[in-house]
């Protein structure tokens, strides 16, 4: 077992890594809590149902479904699903199990936040990108018709428990979209990651269990120790967010249908490395490197009849703009990565359209 100390100010709380740990989870439910209420999708439900069943070890619990899809990421489910809490008797004692992929994550983590004012959540990622990034470090929330997870809430869960063995069942775009997000986690703080990524490409797409541990656990690791080190986003966690910006612009301006959120990561990493090249920040041998190791993941649906233009302007509306400067995460070398502002929109645009391909 592998298990990865998160520490806010919010809470203290282990995100454990360990084939077999989602067939445990009473575990890490509080004795005492009230009535479990389990978050999560009809698909998921009839592939890992069964696992989550045996966790729960007999503790009574109900079945709360949310709706799949990054486009009903929205305020209204959640609501309905406050509103079917009551009706079953959700009072403060309350616990959610969240049991899904980054949008269950996100969505459960949010009812949780907000439901009688906050109340306490385990996640259970079971995708690769859940576990590897959406799971832990306590961002939930929902879209606006405008942007991505513009309206959200830290909460923090008890405890995050990551089963490789659930991700024997997921679609093999899923695997790959996720596979991004670790892609990401090896350029911006280890190179060691980044290299074994290159090395043992077959090992990782065969889901060879050693490698898809390995890959996990350091990822993990690495979003433990930055959120650890920055809650709130307010500094060293902006380096989680490499390829985001450019990449929840492409999935607003696609409607949330086109892309996967990692599909769009990887996008976005093509854009922010050749941005990163413009502008002096990065050698083109690193950039060739990082290049070759997202396509070599790849491919990403096509990008046919994006809009250059169009992705530039929602890039200056995202979120992470703070007073009308859009901020860049730029990668260095591999393993490290910069903060910067004040790019000109020409060298954005170009690092967009070269990205675009
Ligand atoms: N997904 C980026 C973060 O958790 O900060």
């Amino acid at each position: 077992m592998r298990s990865f100390r998160v520490e806010t100010p919010q809470r203290v709380y282990e995100a454990i890594v360990e084939r077999g740990v989602a067939r445990r989870t009473a575990e890490y439910l509080p004795a005492n809590a009230g009535k479990i209420f389990v978050v999560t999708t009809a698909d998921v439900w009839k592939h890992q149902g069964g696992t989550l069943t045996e966790g729960l070890a007999g503790r009574p619990h109900q079945l709360l479904e949310l709706p799949g899809g990054e486009d009903r990421k929205r305020l209204a489910p959640i609501e309905a699903a406050a509103e079917e809490m009551v009706r079953r008797g959700a009072d403060r004692s309350s616990i959610v199990v969240a049991f899904g992929g980054g949008i269950v994550n996100d969505m459960a983590g949010f009812l949780a936040a907000i439901f009688m004012r906050g109340i306490p959540v385990v996640q259970i990622p079971t995708t690769l990108l859940a576990q590897v990034d959406a799971a832990v470090g306590g961002k939930t929330g929902v879209n606006l018709v405008s942007g991505k997870n513009l309206i959200g809430a830290f909460h923090q869960p008890l405890a995050v428990l990551i089963d490789p063995a659930v991700l024997d069942t997921l679609p093999e775009r899923e695997y790959r979209a996720g596979l991004y997000e670790v892609i990401k986690c090896g350029i911006i703080r280890d190179s060691g990651l980044f290299d074994f990524l290159r090395e043992e490409r077959s090992a990782v797409l065969a889901r060879e269990p050693g490698a898809v541990d390995r890959i996990i656990a350091d990822s993990v690791r690495i979003k433990a120790e930055v959120v650890t080190a920055d809650e709130r986003e307010g500094d060293l966690r902006r380096i989680l967010n490499f390829g985001h910006t450019f990449g929840h612009a492409l999935e607003a301006e696609t409607a949330y249908t086109r892309f996967l959120h990692g599909e769009a990561v990887a996008f976005g990493m093509r854009a922010a490395i050749y941005l990163a090249q413009k502008t002096g920040h990065l050698s083109a041998e690193d950039a060739v490197d990082m290049l070759a190791a997202i396509n070599d993941y790849g491919p990403i649906p096509s990008l046919a009849g994006i809009s250059v233009e169009n992705l530039l302007g929602r890039l200056l509306h995202d979120k992470k703009t703070v007073q009308g400067k859009v901020h860049f995460i730029l990668p260095v070398r591999i393993g490290e990565v910069a903060i910067a502002s004040g790019i000109s929109e020409r060298a954005i645009s170009e690092a967009i359209r070269a990205a675009l391909g």
